[in-house]
């Protein structure tokens, strides 16, 4: 059985009979690939990722607190301030990605003694929202007693502690816990297993909150990291597990995460990290923002029989669809497959799953439509329909050799986007995606 948020909200409500708990879903934003943001940028994006319905950014910062990431929080925060719409902020403080090693407790205390009471940063229970980037030692993990009582206001506290696993800490450390793990380790789909064993078998049965990672693809190509994950149809299903799962909070990995291509917010080149040019310049993902109204909709509503699945109205069907540019054999790449030893992919420690296995050569498309009705995909010369039903829809096509522009379309909805080839011009793979939008939709 999964969780049924019902049972869980009334045993909140009952505790707190005059409070609205609300699910709320984040985007985790790399505040280190912002360093040429200015205030304006801040405003463009808040107002970007609110209008598709976001309701906060994580900021995820590494160490020391000082310089551009400073510099970065501040301009957040101040563009958010400015703004005054209901969108809010939190820190993921990231214990791995800073250049002056994990974070220390007096620092995290300064942060948040500033920040903490910003009208801006996100609230739940009236405490302020904070979680991490693992920080999974002894002391880290044992510092949090002593960091809530220094800061001067109250703190709810959702780590992500993904390599302790579930059951793997104490939970009266914690308010809930967030999982980093939402991509599959194989080749097959994502699965609600592991959302299962955080949510319904540790975090629930101690009365504490889950943070689900909702994630669409996954593919790094850096010298020093180079591995590929199955994306796939991940955008269609994770969001369905979401109603599955019904967790109190949802977090979007990623924003801004160029390097490891599962940004949905623009790009802005300034931040793309150097070397993964190649695979991100000219492979918008905007148009997964295009699915998100609906799906933010179903998910928060899918606690109640009175509030079903939401519908879509006439004028606003359209076909999000997202495709690799050449079959997964063709090319050269370092990356590798699942966990596979390789110099560039250093934390390898299980057995080897080919590329081919992981990556299926296929057009992926969520239809959202407005009645039943006939949906295409036409990669080249070959086009294939499929019935859709009105509502939310996921349809595939295989490359199966064909190559050429791809196109959908549906009634008057109509899109191309660019071409499939048999191998890609440069000679090396890239396993990113390319994503489109045809009908009602304000990206490409
Ligand atoms: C693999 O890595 C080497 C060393 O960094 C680099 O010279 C080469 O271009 C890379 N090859 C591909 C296909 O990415
Ligand atoms: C997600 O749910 C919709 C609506 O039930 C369904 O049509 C679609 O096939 C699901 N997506 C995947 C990838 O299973």
């Amino acid at each position: 059985m999964h969780t049924n948020f019902a049972t869980k909200a009334c045993a909140i409500a009952a505790l707190l009979p005059t409070a609205a708990i609300a699910q709320s879903v984040f985007a985790h934003v790399i505040v280190g690939n912002t360093a040429s943001y200015t205030i304006e940028q801040w405003t463009s994006e808040i107002e970007l990722a609110q209008s598709y319905g976001i309701d906060a950014f994580v900021l995820n910062i590494g160490t020391p607190f000082e310089g551009n990431t400073a510099t970065q929080a501040s301009y957040a925060f101040q563009a958010c301030n400015a703004l005054s719409s209901g969108f809010k902020m939190f820190f993921s403080f990231d214990y791995n990605g800073g250049t002056d090693g994990p974070w220390s407790q007096s620092d995290i205390i300064t942060i948040l003694q500033a920040y903490a009471p910003n009208g801006c940063h996100f609230q739940y229970d009236g405490k302020a929202l904070v979680s991490t980037f693992e920080g999974t030692s002894t002391d880290e993990i044992n510092a949090w007693p002593s960091i809530r009582a220094a800061v001067n206001h109250g703190l709810y506290f959702v780590p992500d502690w993904t390599l302790l696993g579930p059951h793997g800490f104490d939970t009266s450390l914690v308010d809930g816990a967030f999982s980093w793990d939402m991509w599959p380790a194989g080749a097959h789909d994502v699965s609600t297993t592991s959302d299962v064993a955080w949510d319904e078998d540790f975090l629930t049965p101690a009365g504490k909150t889950y943070m689900m990672g909702v994630s669409p693809w996954f593919y790094t190509d850096l010298p020093y990291k180079a591995w590929v994950w199955r994306g796939d149809s991940a955008w269609s299903l994770r969001w369905n597990q979401t109603l599955q799962i019904v967790p109190e909070f949802v977090e979007i990995a990623t924003w801004n995460d160029y390097g490891e291509s599962h940004y949905i917010g623009p790009i802005v080149s300034a931040g793309i990290p150097s070397g993964a040019e190649r695979y991100v310049e000219n492979y918008p993902h905007t148009g997964w923002l295009e699915t998100l109204p609906y799906q933010i909709a179903a998910y928060k509503h899918a606690y109640s029989a009175a509030n079903p699945t939401p519908s879509v109205a006439a004028g606003e069907e359209k076909i999000v669809y997202w495709y690799r540019t050449s079959p997964a054999s063709a090319g050269s790449t370092n990356a590798t497959g699942n966990y596979c030893p390789s110099p560039y992919n250093a934390g390898a420690y299980q057995s080897c799953v080919p590329i081919t296995d992981i990556l299926e050569d296929e057009v992926f498309a969520i239809v959202l439509a407005s009645q039943a009705g006939t949906a295409s995909i036409t990669i080249g010369g070959s086009t294939s329909t499929f019935s859709v039903s009105s509502g939310n829809n996921f349809v595939r096509k295989a490359f199966q050799g064909n190559t050429g522009v791809v196109s959908v379309g549906m009634g008057s909805v109509s899109g191309s986007g660019v071409e499939i080839t048999a191998a890609p011009a440069s000679g090396i793979a890239n396993y990113n995606a390319w994503v489109g939008c045809a009908g009602s939709c304000r990206s490409i």
